[in-house]
C-alpha cells in the first residue's frame, strides 16, 4: 500500500514559506503554477546540496570534469536527441470538466484509492496493466483500461473521456524578431544535450581518456501538464547531470558501478538506507537500454529522486548523423575509433532539496522537569547541508557582549555561514534557529568576559555545554565532514 502523509507534507510547505526557504513564484500576482522561488535559507540549502554533488562528482573523481553550457541550443539538437518526436506524455481530457490528466497519474491515483479501500489486488492489477500498455505505447488500450474500471475525473466525477493523445513537454520560443518557423528554439528539457554536443571540445581540451565523465548543473524546463506536489514536479527546475563516456560493451559494468556510487553519495549525507530503494524501469526512454530510479520515501510516498540511465551511443551517434560531424574517440589501448557509449546519472536539485527538507522536518513535544509541556518544530538537516551552521547570540545587547559575539563571527565566517541575533529571549532565539535547522547556537554571557568560554547548544539533543571560544570553529567544522 502507498503510505503518504499529506498533513506532514502540507506542514512542510507552510514551514518552507514562513521561514524563507521556498516561495510561490510571483506570489503578489497569485503565483505561477508549478514555478517556485527560493528564499534566503532555501537558496543557501540549495547551494550546499549543489556544492556537495559538484564536489563529489568532479573533485572526488579524477576522470570527471564540469561544464556550464547554455540553456538555448541549436534547434536541431532536439530533433537529434529525439525530444521533438518522443518527449511527450500520454494525456486524456475529461469532456465534462475539461480537466486534462496525465494518463499514468490518473491510473495511479485510482490505484491509490483502491489500495486505501483495501482492494490491493485491483490496485496492483491496474498498475501492472498500465505499465504494459505504456511500454507498448498502446494509447487505445490505455483508454480502454480507464473506461473498463470506470476511473472518474476528480472534478466532474464522470467517466466521459476523450481519446488518449501524446503532448510534447518542451517549451518553445523565438530567436530574433522574425516569427518564422526556422527561428523556433526550445528551452532545454534536460541539461544532458549540452554535454553531448560538447563531447569532443571537452575531451580534447581537458585531454580526457575514456572512461571519463562530464558533469553539469543547470536549469531545465518542461511543460508538465499535471504539475503538483510543490517542488516535486516543476515547470522550471534544476538538474545535476553527469554523462560518463565508456568503451562499447562495458556498459553493464559501469551501470552497476554508477548505481552503487550514486547511492553511496546519498547515504554519505546521513539519510537512512531504509528510506531508499532502487526501482528498475520497465518502460525505457527512447535513448536507454537500461534504467533505474533511486527512490526515496517522501511524505507523499516512494518517489524518484535520481535516475541512472544506460544511454548506449544513441545521443552521440544521432548528433553525428544530424550534424555531419564525427563524434568519435580514438582508443589507443585497442587501436580503434568508436562512438562511445554513455552511462548517465541525473538528479533533480529541487527534488533533492525536497528530500532533504522533508526528512529533516520534525514536530516534537515533551514534558519538562517541572511537568509543563513544551514543543518545537525543528529541521534536522545534516550539518553539511544546513543553511546556517552557527548562530551567535549575545545574552544582552550591552556590557560588551555583542562585540564578543561579532568577533566570534568574524573569526568563523570565512569557514561557514554564521548568523548574529540579539533580539528576543534566548529561548525564542533557539526555537527560531531550530526552525531554520541551525545545528549550533552559542550564547555569549557575562562569564564569557571572564574566562573566554561560551555555552554551545546542540540542535538535535538540545544539550548545552560550556566550551572555550577558541574551540568553536573546529567543533562546527568537524560536524560538517
Ligand atoms: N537526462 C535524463 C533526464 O532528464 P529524467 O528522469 O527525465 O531524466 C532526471 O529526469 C531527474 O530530474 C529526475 O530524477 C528528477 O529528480 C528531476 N526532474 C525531472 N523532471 C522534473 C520536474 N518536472 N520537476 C523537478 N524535477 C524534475
Amino acid at each position: 500500500m502507498v503510505v503518504t502523509d499529506q498533513n506532514k507534507f502540507q506542514a512542510i510547505i507552510s514551514h518552507a514559506k514562513e521561514y524563507g526557504f521556498v516561495f510561490p513564484s510571483s506570489e503578489i500576482y497569485d503565483g505561477l503554477s508549478a514555478v517556485y522561488d527560493y528564499g534566503p535559507w532555501g537558496s543557501e540549502l540549495k547551494k550546499n546540496i549543489r556544492d556537495s554533488w559538484w564536489s563529489e562528482m568532479t573533485r572526488m573523481h579524477d576522470n570527471i570534469v564540469g561544464i556550464d553550457s547554455a540553456i538555448f541550443m541549436h534547434p536541431t539538437t532536439w530533433k537529434a536527441s529525439g525530444h521533438v518526436d518522443n518527449f511527450s506524455d500520454p494525456m486524456i481530457d475529461n469532456k465534462d470538466s475539461k480537466k486534462r490528466y496525465r494518463v499514468d497519474h490518473l491510473i495511479e491515483g485510482f490505484a491509490d484509492e483502491q489500495a486505501k479501500a483495501g482492494k490491493q489486488e485491483v490496485a496492483e492489477h491496474v498498475v501492472a496493466e498500465m505499465d504494459k500498455l505504456l511500454a507498448a505505447n498502446d494509447l487505445a488500450g490505455l483508454k480502454m483500461l480507464i473506461e473498463e474500471y470506470k476511473m472518474p475525473c476528480q472534478v466532474s466525477g464522470t467517466v466521459n473521456w476523450t481519446d488518449v493523445r501524446q503532448f510534447n513537454l518542451m517549451f518553445s520560443t523565438q530567436l530574433g524578431s522574425l516569427a518564422e518557423e526556422s527561428d523556433q528554439i526550445y528551452l532545454r528539457p534536460e541539461t544532458a544535450q549540452g554535454i553531448f554536443v560538447n563531447f569532443l571540445n571537452v575531451q580534447k581540451t581537458a585531454r580526457m581518456k575514456i572512461p571519463f565523465g562530464i558533469a553539469q548543473v543547470g536549469k531545465a524546463f518542461r511543460n508538465e501538464i499535471v504539475a503538483r506536489q510543490f517542488i516535486f514536479r516543476m515547470r522550471e527546475f534544476e538538474q545535476m547531470e553527469m554523462q560518463f563516456f565508456i568503451r562499447p560493451g562495458s556498459q553493464k559494468e559501469w551501470y552497476a558501478y554508477w548505481k552503487e556510487e550514486r547511492m553511496k553519495w546519498h547515504l554519505s549525507l546521513g539519510f537512512p538506507k531504509d528510506m531508499y530503494r532502487f526501482h528498475d524501469h520497465t518502460k525505457l526512454a527512447h535513448y536507454a537500454d537500461a534504467a533505474v530510479d533511486i527512490e526515496f520515501q517522501f511524505p507523499i510516498g516512494w518517489k524518484e529522486v535520481e535516475g541512472i540511465h544506460s544511454r548506449t551511443d544513441f545521443d552521440l551517434s544521432s548528433h553525428q548523423q544530424f550534424s555531419g560531424k564525427k563524434l568519435q574517440y580514438f582508443d589507443p589501448e585497442i587501436n580503434q575509433n568508436y562512438v562511445p557509449y554513455v552511462i548517465e546519472t541525473s538528479i533533480g536539485l529541487d527534488r533533492m532539496f525536497l528530500l532533504t527538507l522533508s526528512h529533516a522536518y520534525a514536530e516534537e513535544k515533551w514534558t519538562k522537569e517541572d511537568g509543563s509541556e513544551d514543543s518545537r518544530t525543528v529541521l534536522r538537516f545534516p550539518a553539511k547541508l544546513a543553511p546556517i551552521k552557527l548562530a551567535v547570540l549575545p545574552l544582552t545587547k550591552k556590557d560588551g557582549l555583542p562585540e564578543i559575539a561579532r568577533d566570534i563571527i568574524k573569526d568563523c565566517r570565512q569557514d561557514f555561514y554564521c548568523f548574529y541575533e540579539e533580539k528576543d529571549s534566548i529561548g525564542k532565539r533557539y526555537r527560531r534557529m531550530d526552525a531554520l535547522g541551525t545545528p549550533f547556537c552559542v550564547t555569549v554571557d557575562h562569564q564569557t568576559k571572564e574566562d573566554s568560554t561560551v555555552t554551545i547548544r546542540h540542535r538535535d539533543s538540545m544539550q548545552q555545554e560550556r566550551v572555550p571560544i577558541a574551540s568553536i570553529k573546529e567543533l562546527v567544522r568537524a560536524s560538517m565532514k
